[in-house]
């Protein structure tokens, strides 16, 4: 019997259910890996050639009102110390992205009620003043649509909000009672009618998953058609209920953005911090199998080790400045450019 790599090499976008699950159980080998990577590179460089795009993350807020099982910045982490930057300070961050060239950026935050709509709403459009020329993104979490529909108004174009599992039950597994699957869906739904570009993504080798769950992933994905999918293993904290839970493994999660460039040629795939943390040559081998985007942390310095969502997050230490110089050798080690324009995807 062919390997399943191989078949979907060949194939990636017929591949049935079967052979995705066979896939996602097979065993690493060296050499089918190898073929496998290089056709997810070929696949990007066909559309995207070598550009990286750069994205210049604030995180604005680590208060949140959820408790997620996996995330240690939920509510109940008493040990975390909480901050929330200040409108001025946000700025001040973009204003530096942008002066080291970045054009589009990502405020993430937990979903922390201090920040009404009015709040966000102001923030969004003193960013799309000072920055006309820049996308902005917002990533807070689950809102009604009027909320979504208000930020859009206010000039946010793009939006992140992973799904995490599109499988019910281990959904269930991840979250406590008061968040739903269902209105996971409902978020990104609405998102996409409203008109944004919209991110979603999983963690790879969260607690019980499973391939069937993957498969899931996979399939919702196929359904939603985001711009942007984001994905990285998850990683440990130990001031969560997961505490002690093994993190995903990096082989298995590179072979992951592999399959996804190959099934969504034009999405936008970041490298993600969660793999630079899980293995120091961790995003470079992600842009190696597809991924084409890296979000830089633009938040300031004191904070950063604040916004842990796990354990030993890198570029905690560092300033914007070096960040920006780091990432840019990086991308060239691995045979790609880094690209500061908007880059809007081809989706
Ligand atoms: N490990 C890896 N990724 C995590 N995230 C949250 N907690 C963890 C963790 N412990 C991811 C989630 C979320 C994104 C911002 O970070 O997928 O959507
Ligand atoms: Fe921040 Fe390398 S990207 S130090």
């Amino acid at each position: 019997m062919e390997s399943p790599t191989l078949a979907i090499i060949k194939n990636p976008q017929q591949a049935d259910d079967a052979l995705l699950l066979d896939f996602l159980r097979e065993a690493p080998d060296p050499e089918r890996d190898r073929a496998l990577f290089e056709a997810a590179d070929q696949v990007r460089r066909a559309h995207y050639g070598d550009a990286v795009y750069l994205r210049g993350l604030i995180e604005f807020t680590n208060y949140c009102k959820n408790n997620c099982y996996y995330c240690g910045i939920r509510a109940a982490n008493a040990n975390a110390k909480r901050y929330r930057l200040t409108p001025e300070q946000i700025l001040a961050c973009a204003d530096e992205g942008y002066a080291l060239g970045y054009r589009t950026f990502v405020l993430q935050g937990g979903e922390d009620p201090y920040f009404t709509d009015d709040r966000i709403c102001e923030i969004v459009s003193a960013l799309h003043e000072a920055h006309p020329d820049c996308a902005v993104t917002l990533s807070i979490g689950e809102k009604s649509r009027a909320s979504y529909q208000a930020y859009f108004d206010a000039g946010a174009r793009r939006y992140l909000l992973r799904h995490e599992t599109a499988d019910p039950a281990h959904y269930r597994m991840l979250h406590p009672e008061s968040m739903s699957l269902e209105n996971r869906k409902r978020c990104l739904s609405d998102l996409r009618e409203i008109g944004y570009q919209v991110g979603s993504g999983f963690m790879i080798g969260s607690p019980y998953q499973t391939p069937a769950h993957l498969l899931c992933d996979i399939r919702f994905l196929q359904e939603l058609d985001p711009h942007m999918i984001g994905v990285g293993p998850y990683l440990n904290h130990p001031e969560t209920p997961f505490a002690g839970m093994p993190s995903g493994e990096l082989h298995f999660g590179i072979r992951i953005v592999a399959l996804l460039r190959l099934m969504f040629p034009k999405a936008l795939i970041p490298a993600t911090t969660a793999f630079g943390t899980l293995h120091p040559q961790g995003r470079e081998l992600a842009l190696k199998a597809g991924a084409n985007v890296i979000m830089p942390n633009l938040s300031p310095t004191a904070v950063r080790p604040l916004y842990e969502i796990y354990e030993n997050k890198i570029c905690t230490g560092e300033e914007s400045a070096q960040c920006r110089g780091c990432l840019e050798r990086r991308i060239a080690s691995a045979g790609y450019r880094a690209v500061t324009a908007v880059g809007d995807s081809l989706v």
